[in-house]
């Protein structure tokens, strides 16, 4: 056996020193690649190029590909157009110098590369460590990037590489764009694309076809003002560069550890950056474009704003209407609700935080600042928005807009500001007489708060001598004395008493200074010991997100572990939906708004906050309301955090909520964020028909929720799993696409369920979803769960308490 493995080995290191002597990063003019003969492989072994077939396809194209992966991640093609349909490819040097791709036996060339000068001695073909494919003199060292007779860099297939550019080179007027593949067998350009437009301000924008489909915005100094936020990014480094000669956008790796690309997907229309980490061994999606529904090229037309996490997602700035009256339709955009003068009687009003609007009309000059912009803006009557050109430092350059204002939307990634011109009387209501009492008001407001503030400082100094100014793990977090939390809840009285959590009862309490609590006093003998406390404060305490519960602070103190929550007024989802009184108060319209709160705040636990966390523990009791209806996630006591690159864990310690636990977790004890997704689509079914997946009793047939929602689904009779309390307010494609989604996230294979940002995706869409594929835990009904009947309604939450099981080893 151990010899065994060790000649396994020797051979292994053999090969790999054999592959090594052998590799080969450039061919002369005499020299060729054949289809299944030799390959390029770059100095440093990241590249190879050579022959393959992609997908399931047979044709034989030349490319290059990460040679990292066993899985051949293809970033470059040369005949995408023309493929040989056997193994007669010949990748060479012809007699002119050029490189071609021919068929050996009838000497048809399916590629050429077109050079850029003539070549003067004899060529070399070289495969760089960048990836990139060059023809140069062989006497030139070949560095310089001006020195190439050819690049395979001038001519990009889906895939941005680090130090590639995209974009022009003004004098020659070569454009370099991405295009996605056809699909996956099929490497020939497809309709998505993606450039820099060529226009007074310059912008990042991605086709379909030759309909714009997205904007990353111009370039504001710092990053794309509509693209994802650059700055605190250790990663990689982007830059735009645009000056006579050339205009273009490229990126390049600050941590050498990593690798970096960006592709355009034509089948799911992103354009999506990879990162390779050399530990994991894999890619990883980084972010992705358009990132969210809002991202749609002029989604809600002229000065509209769109808001992912609205419902409807359009709203208009303000100042504005919308144009048509008709309810949700926003096609049309919006119009002012003062009509301009056109003259110097007109003003500007400020924006902030905004993807600044479509640049196609607009004009810009570098040397003009803020103040001069704005006068040049207002002698021109068609000038509707102007703002910094560049915002680094305190901002310099002038670009402005002519005609309707589209494409717009209030990005909390942004750090843009743009001002919009508005008629007089509009400007009167923001800072005419009515400005002077809001000045009034807030300078006596600012007062009366500072003497408060001084109050309760005082008055703390001088009653708090046991208070303890330790701060959990320096996270700005306030520990609670715990005679003011005893105080604010009556000392845990029995009326005070929310429910009943996982790991202990929940008091509402009130702060003396009015403030409404919510007290989770974790039991003596609760399973949640002070790591779990710990990692329950340590990671709430960073997560900002508006559907997130937020947490207040905590206390420990004698025995007592105590955590202190915003109070919700509305309780949890499962107070509502499973009722049958207050169901009726969330009707679809509601419940949508819900569900999309659900699946944002999962979606910022998964990918936005920085961190990876899976909840492990999501059902409808652990979504509190506030009192608006806006959900928010709770309960992160069995929440895990991981680093960037790994995102499946395995424990021998199962903890969740039965009923809501994917298979894979419930039995082999893995999870992942795929996990979640699971306990999402069980959410989403629950949300939609009412019923509890757990104890779900139909009298027609012996299935679970899940169960008969697949069987409604193969019949085609989805809208009999609709809660009928919905009446008027139900869309019912928006319902049946809302059971659709949570089927493909209810399968039974957690590679195949969607993400959580193409659950969001596929919820604002209107794309066709892919065919959900048979769920998990059909049949599966637990014999120690006595079904509940319809009839007898069970709505506490006590019942459904987390449980942990030690699973025998
Ligand atoms: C390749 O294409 C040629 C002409 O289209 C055809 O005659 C030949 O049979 C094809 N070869 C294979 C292996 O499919
Ligand atoms: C490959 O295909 C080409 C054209 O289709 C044909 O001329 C050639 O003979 C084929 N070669 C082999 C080895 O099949
Ligand atoms: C070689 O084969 C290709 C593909 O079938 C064909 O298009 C081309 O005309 C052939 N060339 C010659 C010189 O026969
Ligand atoms: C070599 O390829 C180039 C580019 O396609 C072409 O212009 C030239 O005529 C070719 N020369 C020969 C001898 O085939
Ligand atoms: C080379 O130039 C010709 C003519 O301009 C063009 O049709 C062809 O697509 C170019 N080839 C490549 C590989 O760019
Ligand atoms: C791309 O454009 C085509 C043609 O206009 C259209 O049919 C298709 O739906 C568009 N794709 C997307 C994702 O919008
Ligand atoms: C595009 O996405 C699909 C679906 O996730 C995937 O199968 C395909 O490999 C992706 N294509 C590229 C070029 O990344
Ligand atoms: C603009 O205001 C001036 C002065 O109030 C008025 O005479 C003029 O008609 C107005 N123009 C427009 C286009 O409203
Ligand atoms: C830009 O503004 C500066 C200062 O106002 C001016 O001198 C220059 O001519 C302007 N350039 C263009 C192209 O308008
Ligand atoms: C306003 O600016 C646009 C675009 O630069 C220009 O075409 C138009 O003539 C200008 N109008 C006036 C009145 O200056």
């Amino acid at each position: 056996m151990d010899i065994l493995s060790f000649l396994l080995i020797s051979l292994k290191l053999l090969f790999f020193f054999y592959d090594f002597a052998f590799a080969i990063d450039s061919i002369s003019s005499s020299e060729s690649i054949s289809d299944g003969g030799r390959t390029l492989v770059s100095g440093d072994g990241r590249f190879e190029l050579g022959f393959f077939s992609p997908g399931s396809s047979k044709n034989r194209y030349v490319g290059i590909w990460y040679k990292k992966v066993p899985d051949k991640t293809v970033v470059w093609v040369a005949n995408r157009i023309k493929p040989i349909n056997n193994s007669s490819g010949v990748l060479m040097i012809n007699s002119t110098g050029s490189p071609v791709v021919v068929m050996r036996q009838n000497k048809t060339v399916v590629w050429s590369a077109n050079l850029t000068k003539e070549a003067k001695s004899s060529v070399v073909l070289q495969l760089l460590n960048s990836g990139n494919l060059v023809l140069r003199d062989e006497q030139s060292s070949g560095d310089g990037l001006g020195s190439y007779l050819w690049q395979s860099f001038d001519y990009p297939c889906d895939t941005l590489l680090p130090e590639m550019k995209l974009g022009w080179d003004l004098k020659t007027g070569l454009e370099r764009r991405l295009s996605s593949w056809t699909s996956p067998d099929d490497p020939s350009p497809g309709d998505f694309t993606w450039g820099v437009e060529l226009q007074g301000n310059p912008e990042s924008v991605m086709w379909n076809g030759s309909n714009k489909f997205y904007r990353g915005g111009p370039w504001n100094g710092i990053a794309f003002s509509g693209g994802p936020d650059l700055r605190h990014n250790s990663i990689f480094e982007v830059n735009f560069v645009n000056n006579e000669d050339e205009l273009y956008s490229t990126f390049k790796m600050i941590d050498k550890s990593m690798f970096s690309i960006v592709v355009m997907n034509k089948t799911r229309n992103l354009r999506e950056r990879f990162t390779w980490s050399d530990t994991t061994q894999n890619w990883n999606v980084y972010s992705h474009e358009p990132r969210d529904y809002c991202g749609y090229y002029g989604r809600c037309g002229a000065y509209g704003n769109c808001i992912t996490t609205q419902s409807p997602i359009c709203r208009c700035l303000d100042g504005f209407k919308p144009k048509s009256t008709g309810y949700r339709d926003w096609s049309e955009g919006c119009v002012r609700n003062n009509a301009l003068n056109y003259s110097k009687l007109d003003g500007f009003i400020k924006f902030n935080l905004m993807k600044l609007p479509d640049a196609t009309n607009s004009w810009v000059n570098k040397s003009m600042n803020l103040e001069q912009c704005r006068v040049k803006c207002l002698e021109n009557s068609s000038c509707m928005a102007y703002s910094n050109l560049d915002i680094r430092g305190r901002g310099n350059g002038c670009a402005m807009w002519f005609g309707d204002l589209i494409d717009i939307k209030q990005n909390s990634n942004s750090v843009q500001d743009l001002y919009i011109r508005m008629s007089a009387s509009e400007l009167g209501t923001k800072e005419g007489p009515k400005m002077k009492i809001v000045v009034i008001v807030t300078a006596t407001a600012a007062v009366a708060g500072v003497l408060i503030v001084g109050y309760y400082i005082y008055k703390k100094k001088s009653e708090g001598k046991g208070k303890t100014d330790q701060k959990i793990e320096d996270l700005e977090l306030p520990l609670f004395e715990l005679d003011t939390i005893a105080n604010a809840t009556n000392n845990f009285s029995i009326n005070n008493k929310l429910g009943e959590g996982g790991f202990g009862p929940v008091f509402k309490g009130t702060l003396v200074d009015g403030q409404e609590i919510a007290v989770k006093r974790l039991s003596k003998i609760s399973t949640q010991g002070i790591n779990e406390l710990k990692n329950e404060v340590i990671l709430i305490a960073k997560l900002q997100h508006r559907n997130l519960v937020k947490l207040l602070g905590c206390c420990i103190q004698r025995e007592e572990k105590i955590l202190i929550y915003e109070f919700m007024p509305n309780k949890s989802l499962d107070h509502f939906i499973f009722d049958q009184t207050r169901s009726k108060l969330l009707d679809w319209t509601k419940r949508f708004h819900i569900i999309w709160g659900i699946a944002r705040g999962l979606l910022y636990l998964h990918q936005d906050s920085r961190l990876l966390i899976i909840h492990r523990d999501l059902k409808t009791s652990n979504v509190l309301l506030d009192h608006e209806m806006n959900p928010k996630i709770s309960d992160f006591g069995l929440a895990r955090i991981f680093n960037g690159d790994q995102n499946e864990g395995k424990t021998n310690r199962v903890v969740g909520t039965y009923g809501y636990m994917a298979p894979e977790y419930a039995i082999d004890g893995t999870f992942s964020i795929k996990s979640d997704v699971f306990s999402f689509g069980i959410l989403l079914l629950e949300l939609v028909s009412g019923k509890k997946n757990r104890g779900f009793y139909h009298p027609d047939c012996n299935l679970s929720l899940i169960g008969y929602a697949w069987k409604l689904w193969k019949e085609g009779k989805l809208l009999e799993l609709i809660d009928p309390i919905f009446g008027e307010s139900c869309n019912e494609s928006e319902v049946i696409r809302c059971i659709h989604i949570s089927l493909l996230c209810l399968e039974h294979q957690p590679d195949t369920r969607p993400s959580m940002s193409s659950v969001v995706l596929m919820l604002g869409g209107d794309n066709v979803l892919p065919e959900p594929k048979q769920p998990g835990f059909l049949m599966d009904r637990k014999p120690q769960l006595e079904p509940d009947s319809l009839n007898k309604p069970d709505f506490s939450s006590s019942n459904e308490v987390t449980i942990s099981l030690l699973e025998a080893r």
